[in-house]
């Protein structure tokens, strides 16, 4: 394992991917962790992230000097940098010589081990206060900008390499090749690490934790409960019973592809709960967003744990495990990759029942989300599941503004489903983060089709990139694009006589419209 030590402000999740894409694993580790439990991990190499602290502040975080000197290939990177410059006797000055950006590097030792291979020229991205001016005994400079004498130095011997500024972004043009180089060159790892094996290692994993008992597993329709389910099929197989609950809030074909692509695909046992009526029943009379959130949650629990009672009355008090989903930034996020304390309430569908006792399984706590697809893929999973854009649990029940009945669902379907078509056909996929098409259920305007007067409701389509959902700017799509899709849904789809674009970013407007 190659650990990456986290100073904070995302960079090491993006670091420890970018290791996973050079085939290596890797492993985050908070900062505050002691050097020695790091070293306990018997880490091939350790990463240093950057992170917001300048190493002169008064409780910027430090780590003992004895990382540099178990003999294990370190490699910093802006805050890490610095702080292995510090620690090891170099000088690191506030200057005011800050560096924001794209910036040229000037590479003064091009056969060094980081650095071989690449133009003595090249761009890299910079973001910091103080800077480097003196590297500490025995270390070699290999790179400076024009204001910072010291971008890059190593201890060839030592195995210590660092640079001032970010490799794991994409706006350092050779950045990738230099983290390879320290890997493979610096620190001698092999390149292995593939989905394949994480799959090996997970079926095993599985069946050593499982044994000859019986596991539950809630299918969403949505990437990662899909693959969690497929990988513990993969392991166990008849003894997993996945459990599917039809609320008649999903989209067209959606219900379908889960009842026989995913079976097809997998053999697994799958329970379909029909529950449409149950859900449109609760949801009644409601146009409160908020209120129909929580209808949809807790009616989802109840059914969820309906069906767990009675797989259990089935099949006995064999059934003692409940598969999980849950994904790595998850678990960082929550627990800052050590611990899984606060992870449980985090994230599991559906709550877990209290009275029931399951244990977890979470075949993809190690995975970021591009390489669960990619374990999606290699598993056999259809395209569309695997590639499928985020959609919220609470469905097409928060894409119509106003009550939430059948006909109104059924119209939203066949809009979505052209919508989702058209910007399939374009190649835009990839492209936007998703696409909300919403129904404004208790709007309507007048308009003119045929020979003949219409009154209807119009369509919102809510095009987004986005990189996280947290953020997000509305898509510029291809006017051609949205031309074929006003037409098709305004011909196509009975009482819509209005498409309409949202051109809000996120903030001030959500993705959702509810
Ligand atoms: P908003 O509307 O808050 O959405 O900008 C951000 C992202 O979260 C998705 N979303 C949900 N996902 N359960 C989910 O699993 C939910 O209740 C839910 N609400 C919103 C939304 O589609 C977008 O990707």
């Amino acid at each position: 394992v190659v650990l990456v030590v986290d100073f904070g402000a995302q960079y090491a999740q993006l670091i420890a991917r970018r290791v996973r894409e050079a085939r290596v694993y890797s492993e985050i580790v908070p900062s505050t962790m002691p050097v020695a439990e790091m070293l306990a991990k018997n880490p091939k190499a350790i990463i240093l992230s950057g992170g917001p602290s300048s190493v002169y502040a008064e409780n910027a975080p430090r780590l003992d000097r004895e990382i540099f000197e178990a003999g294990v290939p370190v490699f910093g990177m802006c805050y890490g940098f610095q702080l292995m410059a510090t620690t090891l006797g170099g000088t690191v000055d506030n200057t005011g010589a800050r560096e924001y950006g794209r910036t040229p590097l000037h590479v003064s030792k091009a056969g060094s081990t980081l650095f071989e291979g690449t133009p003595v020229e090249q761009s890299v991205w910079m973001s910091h206060g103080d800077a480097c001016s003196a590297a500490p005994e025995g270390f070699s400079v290999t790179a400076s900008t024009d204001v910072v004498p010291v971008a890059a130095f190593e201890d060839d011997e030592k195995k210590l390499y660092g640079v001032q500024y970010h490799p794991e972004v994409l706006h350092s043009t050779h950045g990738q090749q230099i983290l390879e180089h320290f890997l493979y060159r610096g620190a001698g790892i092999e390149p292995s690490w593939t989905t394949g094996n994480v799959i090996e290692e997970q079926v095993a994993a599985i069946r050593a934790q499982v044994g000859d008992k019986r596991a539950i597993c809630g299918l969403s329709g949505g990437v990662d409960s899909a693959v969690a389910a497929a990988l513990v099929q993969k392991a166990i197989g008849s003894q997993l019973t996945c459990v599917y609950v039809d609320h008649g809030l999903m989209r067209k074909n959606e219900t379908e592809q889960v009842e026989k692509d995913f079976v097809a695909a997998t053999g697994a046992n799958l329970k379909v709960v029909d529950a449409q009526e149950r859900f449109l029943t609760a949801l009644a009379g409601v146009s409160d967003p908020e209120t129909k959130r929580k209808i949809i949650g807790r009616e989802f629990i109840r059914v969820f744990e309906q069906a767990q009672l009675e797989i259990l009355q089935e099949e006995g008090p064999e059934v003692a495990f409940l598969v999980q989903g849950t994904l790595y930034p998850d678990i960082v996020e929550s627990g800052g990759g050590t611990g899984t304390a606060n992870i449980k309430s985090h994230h599991n569908v559906g709550g877990l029942p209290e009275d029931l006792e399951f244990e977890l399984v979470e075949p993809l706590r190690q995975l970021f989300k591009d390489e669960v697809r990619m374990v999606g893929q290699e598993l056999g999973l259809p395209e569309e599941i695997v590639q499928r854009q985020p959609f919220p649990g609470p469905g097409l029940g928060i894409r119509i503004v106003g009550e939430v009945t059948k006909e109104r669902l059924d119209l939203l379907r066949e809009a979505d489903a052209i919508a989702r078509e058209e910007l399939t056909a374009a190649g835009l996929d990839r492209e936007i983060w998703q696409c909300p098409v919403v129904l404004l259920a208790d709007v309507r305007s007048v308009g003119v089709q045929g020979d003949g007067r219409t009154y209807g409701h119009p369509i919102v389509l809510r095009p987004v990139s986005s990189e996280d959902a947290m953020t997000a700017d509305w898509s510029r799509l291809p006017y051609d694009v949205l031309a074929k899709i006003s037409t098709r849904i305004t011909n196509e789809v009975a009482d819509v006589n209005r498409v309409v674009l949202d051109v809000t970013s996120k903030p001030p407007g959500t993705i959702e419209w509810e």
